[in-house]
């Protein structure tokens, strides 16, 4: 079992104050791991007060959910990576289903992000996923591939990459992906970024993201190229976030061959 990613995306919950009341509460029932980092994506004010309370954990980590591609200058309300790297932030989400559908965030623009994100010094967790439609007129592999394609199309070769997939129909509904349904696409984005990126692709963790629970992990988990769990909801509450995270998992079923790009 490879080394597992717990991600907690707070989307526009907790400013600094929630944030410590958070951690306070949290970090007295989680004791350093070993075989699993953490990463916590508070809102950009909340980045130095996380990064702050957990500077003694080496098993925990803090991200931005977004960041704008330019490295400085006129552009109002913005954040560069060089600043969320300077607030202690050390990953940055890229891409995430609501900035592409909420934002009308485009994949180009998810290019020049993970670019700018390398550039800064943090390393970018592209999202990627199809929408109900997309899946429904089999188009789910191949949206994926190109959202793969572009994405990671303007960063340097041997560039670190985290890739999380996320089924649209599955953030914030209560439905998530089976863990054959996940298993079988992220087994086809391993094919994807070994093409894309060569045998690197090979080490790069895919993360699972959508509905995740305390009562769904284990079996998301235990799917086949699977590395971590990306948690929006359920990572608002210290106590099923901690159930969350603490998460024993068992050996992954027998995997299914890789299935190339389509
Ligand atoms: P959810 O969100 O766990 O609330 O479905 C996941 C995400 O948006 O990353």
């Amino acid at each position: 079992m490879s080394h597992l990613i717990f991600a907690a995306n707070w989307k526009m919950n907790n400013g600094p104050s929630g944030a410590v009341a958070f951690l306070r509460t949290f970090l007295s029932h989680y004791p350093r791991q070993y075989d699993r980092t953490m990463i916590f994506f508070p809102s950009a004010v909340a980045v130095t007060t996380v990064a702050e309370e957990v500077k003694d954990r080496p098993d925990i980590e803090v991200g931005v959910q977004n960041i704008y591609w330019e490295d400085k200058g006129a552009f109002t309300g913005e954040l560069s990576a060089a600043m969320a790297r300077e607030s202690g932030a050390s990953y940055a989400l890229i891409g995430h289903s609501e900035r592409r559908h909420v934002f009308g965030e485009t994949e180009e623009e998810t290019a020049l992000k993970c670019a700018a994100a390398q550039r800064g010094g943090l390393t970018p967790i592209l999202c990627v996923g199809e929408t109900l439609g997309e899946r429904e007129a089999g188009e789910a592999e191949r949206v994926v591939a190109r959202q793969l394609r572009t994405g990671l199309s303007k960063i340097p070769a041997g560039t670190t990459v985290v890739v999380a997939y996320e089924p649209v129909w599955a953030i914030g509904t209560g439905r998530n992906a089976t863990p054959e349904d996940a298993s079988r696409m992220h087994a086809h984005i391993r094919a994807n970024l070994r093409q894309l990126t060569g045998e690197k692709g090979a080490g790069v963790p895919v993360l699972y993201g959508g509905s995740v629970s305390a009562g769904n992990v284990a079996e998301l988990l235990a799917a086949s190229y699977v590395d971590g769990v990306l948690v929006g909801g359920a990572s608002l509450q210290p106590s099923t976030w901690s159930a969350i995270a603490r998460t024993t998992v068992e050996e992954p079923q027998a995997a299914p061959d890789l299935i190339e790009e389509s």
